[in-house]
C-alpha cells in the first residue's frame, strides 16, 4: 500500500523538467515579488497576470516604493485585472509591513496583514521564506481530489485538502512542492480534458483509475447571480466627463467611475437624481438614454443604464469628483465595466 506522500513522489522531478519560466520565479526569490505575484494570481490566469505584473514591478520595484505610492496610482496599474480589493489591501499591507520593519517571515505573522488569507500567507511563507506549510488553492484542491479521491462538495473538498496537505510535504521542500502542485493543476490536471497521459502522478491517481477523472471534484452547484441595475449619467462639459470615486462600502470601492445609483422599483429618474446628488448636483439636467452596458462578475450580474447630458455650470474637482478627458482615464483606476461605459458615453 502506497502512502499518500509516496503517490506524490514523481511530482518534483516532473516540475524540474516542466516548470514554466515566469517573471516572479527568479532565484533567489524576492519575497515582495512573490507576494505581488500571488495576489495577482488569485482567481486570475498566468497569461492575464504577466503584463500587469511586469508593469507593476517596473513602477513599484520594492516594498518601500509601493508603501510610498498613492492608492489611486496603485488602482490605476490594477485597472482591468478585477477584484480591486486585492490592490487596496496590497497597498495597505505594504504600509503596515514597512512600519514593522519588512514582510513577516511566517504564515502566522503574515496573516495579520490586510488581505492575507490562509492561501496567500502560506504561499509567501513557503515560496519566499522556506516555511514548511502547505497551500491549497483551486488547482491544488482539484489535484488532491483526483489523486486521493477526496469526496464531497467543493467546500468539503477544500477543507479535506487543507487537512491532508501537510502530510504530503517533502522535507525542506514545501515551497517547491506547493508550486509544483499549482503548476500541475494549471498545465496537466486541468478542470476539463486533463492530460493524464502526460501526468507524473497518473499511476497512483484514483480519479484516473475510475475512468472519468473530470468527475472529480464534484461540480459546483450553479449559482444564480443577483442582477444589479444601475442608472449612470454621463455629464459632459466640452469633451470632459464627470467622474466620481466609488465609496468604500460599494462595489468597485475606491475606483473612479461615472456617477451611478441603483434603480429601485423601476424608478430610473430617481436613480439618476441620486447619482448626481452624490456629486453635489441637485438639479438634474436634461438626459438622453445612451444604451446599456452589462458585466458579469463572479457574484453579480451588473447592468448599467447609461444616459448622456451636458453640464453648463462649473463644478470644481474635489477628492471624490473630477472631470476627465478620455486621455486622463489611462492614469486613473477604473474597472473594465466603467471603461466600457465611458467608451459608450464618448462614442455617443
Ligand atoms: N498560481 C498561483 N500561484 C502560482 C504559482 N506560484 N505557480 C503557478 N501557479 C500559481
Amino acid at each position: 500500500m502506497r502512502t499518500p506522500s509516496m503517490l506524490f513522489a514523481p511530482l518534483l522531478p516532473w516540475f524540474a523538467r516542466a516548470r514554466r519560466s515566469l517573471p516572479w520565479r527568479g532565484e533567489p526569490r524576492d519575497p515582495y515579488r512573490v507576494w505581488v505575484s500571488e495576489v495577482m494570481l488569485q482567481q486570475t490566469r498566468v497569461e492575464v497576470v504577466e503584463p500587469y505584473y511586469l508593469r507593476f514591478l517596473q513602477r513599484f520595484p520594492t516594498l518601500d516604493a509601493l508603501a510610498a505610492a498613492q492608492e489611486d496610482e496603485v488602482l490605476a496599474l490594477w485597472s482591468g485585472l478585477g477584484y480591486y480589493a486585492r490592490a487596496r489591501n496590497l497597498h495597505r499591507a505594504a504600509r503596515t509591513a514597512l512600519d514593522r520593519g519588512g514582510l513577516p517571515r511566517s504564515a502566522a505573522d503574515l496573516r495579520e496583514l490586510p488581505g492575507f488569507g490562509a492561501y496567500t500567507a502560506a504561499a509567501v511563507a513557503s515560496l519566499a521564506f522556506g516555511e514548511q506549510v502547505p497551500v491549497v488553492d483551486g488547482n491544488v484542491a482539484r489535484v488532491l481530489a483526483r489523486v486521493l479521491r477526496l469526496q464531497g462538495d467543493p467546500v468539503q473538498v477544500r477543507e479535506r485538502a487543507w487537512r491532508i496537505a501537510p502530510d504530503l510535504l517533502p522535507a525542506r521542500r514545501a515551497g517547491e512542492f506547493n508550486e509544483a502542485l499549482m503548476e500541475l493543476g494549471a498545465l496537466i490536471c486541468a478542470p476539463r480534458n486533463p492530460v493524464c497521459d502526460a501526468c507524473p502522478l497518473s499511476d497512483g491517481c484514483a480519479a484516473r483509475r475510475s475512468g472519468n477523472p473530470e468527475a472529480f471534484p464534484a461540480p459546483k452547484r450553479r449559482t444564480v447571480r443577483p442582477v444589479l441595475v444601475w442608472a449612470a449619467p454621463a455629464l459632459f462639459r466640452g469633451d470632459a466627463v464627470l467622474l466620481r470615486k466609488r465609496a468604500d462600502d460599494d462595489l468597485f470601492a475606491g475606483l473612479w467611475d461615472l456617477p451611478s445609483a441603483p434603480v429601485v422599483g423601476g424608478d430610473v429618474t430617481g436613480a439618476l437624481r441620486r447619482a448626481l446628488s452624490r456629486c453635489g448636483i441637485t438639479r438634474t439636467p436634461r438626459l438622453k438614454a445612451a444604451g446599456e452596458v452589462r458585466q458579469i462578475l463572479t457574484h453579480r450580474d451588473v447592468r448599467v443604464l447609461l444616459f448622456r447630458g451636458q453640464r453648463r455650470a462649473p463644478l470644481r474637482d474635489g477628492e471624490t469628483v473630477r472631470w476627465a478627458r478620455s486621455a486622463d482615464v489611462e492614469s486613473l483606476g477604473v474597472s473594465s465595466l466603467a471603461r466600457k461605459c465611458l467608451r459608450l458615453a464618448w462614442s455617443g
